[in-house]
């Protein structure tokens, strides 16, 4: 066991400095010497100074053999995996790197249908062949979840030429799935599974927090460490779990995808991320969850908010909850979600993670102060309060759609010809563009889809309402991209 204590790439950052070389090398700001003094006065000189790329001692993140390598090291240690690799593109490079380290142009491969698109463009890259996995609706809280435990087992039984499996658990609000048994039951089946955990860097550190895709023996994961830790922005970590990896192959795939100029600043923020996780990670995650139980339990004293905890987990839809997430459902009190989150911005200047149709959601981690908890939930009584006695306008949503029918497979309809058509009138067409509302971020259709009357309902309903469709080309979200016809 080596010592956690220890941040081997921040100190040779820190070593390197100390030196005060003569540089004549990148960046070209020259250790700040070159950047505006504006920029300067605000960030302060030691981000410049830290801002360095592969100079002598510090090692390279697509080679690593003298301090990026114990750095991960240490990290693998932290979290239990056989190998781990830092990422500078977050997880959507993980997902790629994942999927193209393990499949072969034209596989066919097990994918949970409600992944981010990261996954979708890994498919594209890589012209595979996906198989869908689709997710449980949490009908009170409407938005999907993960597959039932018959949906997994059919798919593999019917499809046992995939050879990999793609899952993404938790989803954005910390509703977690059996994952151990998941990847019990893929492994028994002979094939291997990747998990997209981006929203569970945090997970392997607390016991009341729900189990890691790491710990629960997944091949593959990858997590957004500046989603629930303390990394930069762009910050991941991708563990390697079991020999069914070819090492190699994910270093060499993950040199094809990232910069070949890494941010030395992010590598450093992943040193001491890890060590402050090892270290002190279940003191610190113990007050994140004490702030966010107490705020749930406040929250639920506000007559029409209804804060979900763990009393709901071990249902069909819901098997673990993720404490530290604070969703908040809103739609008794007559407003959206989206209509919360709007007011919270412009009147109360609370800013939260995201809101849908039905809910808020508020991270709550280890750098989360208590005055910030206070200001939301006060903003959300006195929402609340203003709102007792109006009637409510909001109309049910359309049912989620399931999974259309698939014409083509997504790359062939990504580079297929392509022309625009009137949303109304794309039914019955093959979608071009893999088309997000965001929140929540599940994809409604996927290049090579029949468009359906379903699939055009809810996207206008969700778009009238205040989402952001993403992935769509035309911004009034108006016009969908279809295959043209011969
Ligand atoms: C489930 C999931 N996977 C992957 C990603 C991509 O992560 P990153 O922002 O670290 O690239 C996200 C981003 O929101 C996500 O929600």
């Amino acid at each position: 066991m080596r010592d956690q204590n220890r941040t081997p790439f921040f100190d040779a950052v820190q070593s390197y400095i100390a030196k005060n070389r003569a540089g004549l090398h990148m960046p070209g700001h020259m250790a700040g010497q070159g950047v505006h003094k504006r920029l300067k006065e605000f960030w302060g000189e030691n981000v410049f100074l830290s801002d360095l790329t592969e100079v002598e001692g510090l090692d390279y993140l697509h080679r690593p053999i003298g301090v990026v390598k114990e750095a991960q090291e240490l990290a693998a240690e932290a979290y239990g995996a056989r190998d781990s690799f830092f990422l500078v593109n977050g997880s959507t490079v993980g997902n790629q790197a994942m999927i193209l380290s393990t499949c072969a142009p034209n596989d066919r491969v097990i994918v949970q249908r409600n992944s981010h698109r990261s996954m979708y463009g890994a498919l594209i890259l890589n012209e595979l062949r996906p198989i869908y996995l689709e997710a449980e609706e949490d009908r009170l809280l409407q938005f999907q979840t993960f597959p039932s435990k018959k949906t997994f087992a059919r798919i593999l039984r019917d499809h046992p030429e995939a050879k990999t499996v793609f899952l993404t658990n938790p989803n954005y609000f910390g509703i977690s799935a059996d994952i151990a048994y998941y990847v019990e039951k893929a492994h028994s089946a002979g094939r291997r599974i990747l998990v997209d955990e981006a929203h569970g860097s945090h997970f392997h550190f607390h016991p009341d927090l729900p189990t890691s895709a790491v710990d629960a023996g997944a091949d593959m994961v990858v997590q957004s460490t500046h989603k629930t830790l303390a990394g930069l922005t762009q910050t991941s970590m991708l563990h390697l779990g079991s020999r069914r990896v070819d090492r190699e192959l994910v270093r060499t795939t993950l040199t094809m995808l990232e910069s070949s100029s890494p941010s030395y600043l992010l590598i450093t923020a992943l040193d001491v991320a890890r060590m402050q996780m090892a270290v002190n990670g279940r003191d610190l995650l113990q007050r994140a969850i004490d702030l966010a139980e107490d705020a749930r339990h406040r929250i639920n004293t506000i007559e029409g908010l209804f804060a979900p905890g763990r009393e709901r987990s071990r249902s069909d839809a819901v098997y673990d909850v993720d404490l530290t997430k604070l969703t908040v459902h809103v739609s008794r009190i007559g407003l959206t979600g989206f209509q919360v989150e709007e007011i919270l911005n412009e009147d109360y200047n609370v800013e939260i993670e995201l809101s849908d149709l039905e809910n808020i959601l508020a991270f709550v981690t280890i750098g989360t102060r208590k005055e910030a908890v206070d200001a939301f939930i006060e903003a959300l009584e006195d929402i609340a309060r203003k709102r007792r006695g109006k009637s409510s306008s909001l109309t049910s949503p359309p049912p989620i759609p399931g999974i259309p029918e698939m014409v083509l497979f997504p790359f062939e309809a990504y580079y297929a010809k392509k022309e625009r058509v009137r949303m109304e009138d794309s039914v019955g067409r093959i979608v071009a563009e893999l088309v997000t509302p965001y929140p929540p971020g599940i994809p409604i259709t996927v290049p090579g889809e029949m468009m359906t009357k379903e699939s055009v309902e809810y996207m206008v309903y969700m778009r009238d309402h205040g989402a952001d469709l993403q992935g769509i080309q035309d911004k009034t979200a108006h016009y969908v991209q279809v295959v043209k016809e011969r």
